[in-house]
């Protein structure tokens, strides 16, 4: 039984975050779903029902649905299109080295639908973007690209349109089957009208509203929405650095009242390290890239990015004077992952943050519930990693919390108090209560919070 209504299957190119999230959940829906992906040992271990990454409630629905034999990885599209209908295009942009989005996967993707599609014998399928692409990309770049391969024509042979994903890592499963809002890009109304009956039979009975507008539309729309949450924090971050210079100043409860306004709204001005991850940065960067070359001035980005950063360096530099020099003292960095509830460290202001204090010779210990492996990838053996958070903090001259997992917000005071050499702790995420550690004899240095 498939309930994608009129697609007999869908094919998905790339199974990272979006495209297996997406995968395991079209199969969950019984929509018999084939993933191509290049690493070998990524479709080994997906084929074996086992999750390549760390997201809520992924494992469990991934071993279904492959036990089920609805989703299947492969590392070569062959002739998919005699299974699939639809092929979604979820293929990594990365920053590549002039600041530029990373094309070459997308170009990649769409020469192989090229290729499968010059070889396939059925209708015209339906080619989907969910990669986040610079403006133009779609019809500029993909659509010539599967054309000239497979000498077929877009809007006759094969349609083709763009539709950005806005999933968030750590609730991706959660956010592709509650969506708050679709948006299509296209120029041929049949591309639209059938992308649009697809998820409304996925999603019925809920209705989500669905923006269909045009390919370049629908482009920027996704990279002027993760511009415009980066934004946000660094505005916060920014009123942040001038709360902890006027007294009593306390950047929570000016985001709170901030929030109340709803022509702001409460979310996304939670004062901290900043943003992190595989998006926000990269997409603020594309964007900068993009309006660079259109000779828009985007300097108000390069501010976004310049707060940024400037967070990481501050508690560094506290770091530094907190302890009369870094050289030779025991840090202890509690949180490697950009983000609670994931294991990607891409971007993670810890990452940078650590790598400040072994320039400036701390002794470093880490831990995270999730991430270690990944930031041991990243970071080698210069830094000592700890399964659990008692050992990371004995001992330690100084602790930095990174990243806001539950686990930090329970820790105990006394217990900060016995295992620490020097009870200092500065609270880059905002989670602990300060009154109570400062009365049990811990030094705290929390972000936008006069002291
Ligand atoms: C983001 C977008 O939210 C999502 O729509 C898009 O599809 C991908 O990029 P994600 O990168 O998973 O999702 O994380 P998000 O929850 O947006 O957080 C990004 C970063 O901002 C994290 O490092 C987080 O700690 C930080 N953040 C978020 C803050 O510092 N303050 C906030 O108020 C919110």
């Amino acid at each position: 039984m498939s309930g994608g209504g009129w697609v007999r299957g869908v094919g998905i190119i790339g199974a990272g975050y979006v495209g297996l999230t997406l995968g395991v959940f079209l199969a969950s829906k019984y929509v018999r779903t084939i993933c191509v992906e290049k690493d070998e040992e990524k479709v080994g271990r997906i084929m074996k029902g086992l999750s390549p990454i760390h997201e809520q409630g992924l494992p469990e629905l991934l071993r279904q649905v492959v036990e089920d034999g609805v989703l299947e990885a492969r590392t070569e599209i062959g002739d998919m299109f005699e299974e699939v209908d639809v092929i979604f295009i979820t293929v990594g942009t990365p920053t590549g080295s002039d600041g530029s989005p990373d094309l070459s996967q997308v170009e990649e993707a769409s020469r192989q639908i090229g290729n499968a599609l010059a070889a396939s014998k059925t209708g015209a399928p339906l080619i989907v973007v969910k990669s986040t692409v610079p403006p133009g990309t779609t019809w500029g770049i993909v659509r010539p690209i599967i054309e000239k391969t497979s000498d077929r024509v877009c809007g006759k042979d094969f349609h083709l349109c763009v539709n950005p994903e806005f999933l968030r890592e750590g609730s991706a499963l959660q956010d592709t089957m509650n969506p708050d809002r679709i948006v299509i890009g296209t120029k041929h109304s049949w591309a639209a009208e059938s992308l649009k009956k697809f998820y409304e039979t996925l999603y019925n009975p809920k209705k989500i509203p669905m923006l269909i507008t045009s390919p370049t539309n629908a482009e920027l729309i996704k990279l002027a929405t993760n511009a415009y949450l980066a934004l946000k924090i660094s505005f916060i971050n920014l009123i942040s650095q001038i709360c902890e210079a006027v007294e009593d100043g306390d950047v929570g409860v000016v985001a709170e009242g901030l929030g109340l306004d709803p022509r702001i709204g409460p979310l996304f001005l939670r004062a901290g390290l900043g943003f992190g991850g595989s998006c926000l940065p990269k997409d603020l960067r594309a964007l900068k890239w993009f309006a660079a070359g259109l000779g828009v001035d985007a300097s108000l980005l390069d501010s976004v990015l310049a707060i940024n950063g400037a967070q990481r360096i501050r508690v560094v530099k506290k770091s530094e004077s907190l302890l009369g020099g870094l050289r030779g003292r025991k840090v202890a960095v509690l949180g490697l992952a950009f983000k609670p509830g994931t294991d990607d460290v891409r971007e993670a202001a810890a990452i940078e943050i650590i790598r400040e204090l072994l320039a400036r010779g701390a002794e470093v210990r880490v831990h995270d519930p999730a991430a270690l492996d990944n930031a041991m990838r990243v970071l080698g053996g210069g830094v000592t990693y700890c399964q659990r958070i008692q050992d990371c903090l004995d001992g330690a001259d100084l602790a930095i919390i990174s990243t806001e997992w539950p686990e930090y917000a329970l820790l105990d005071p006394s217990t900060v108090m016995s295992l620490m050499h020097n009870p200092i702790i500065i609270d880059g995420r905002r989670i602990l209560d300060n009154k109570r550690f400062r009365e049990a004899g811990v030094k705290t240095y929390t972000i936008g919070l006069y002291q």
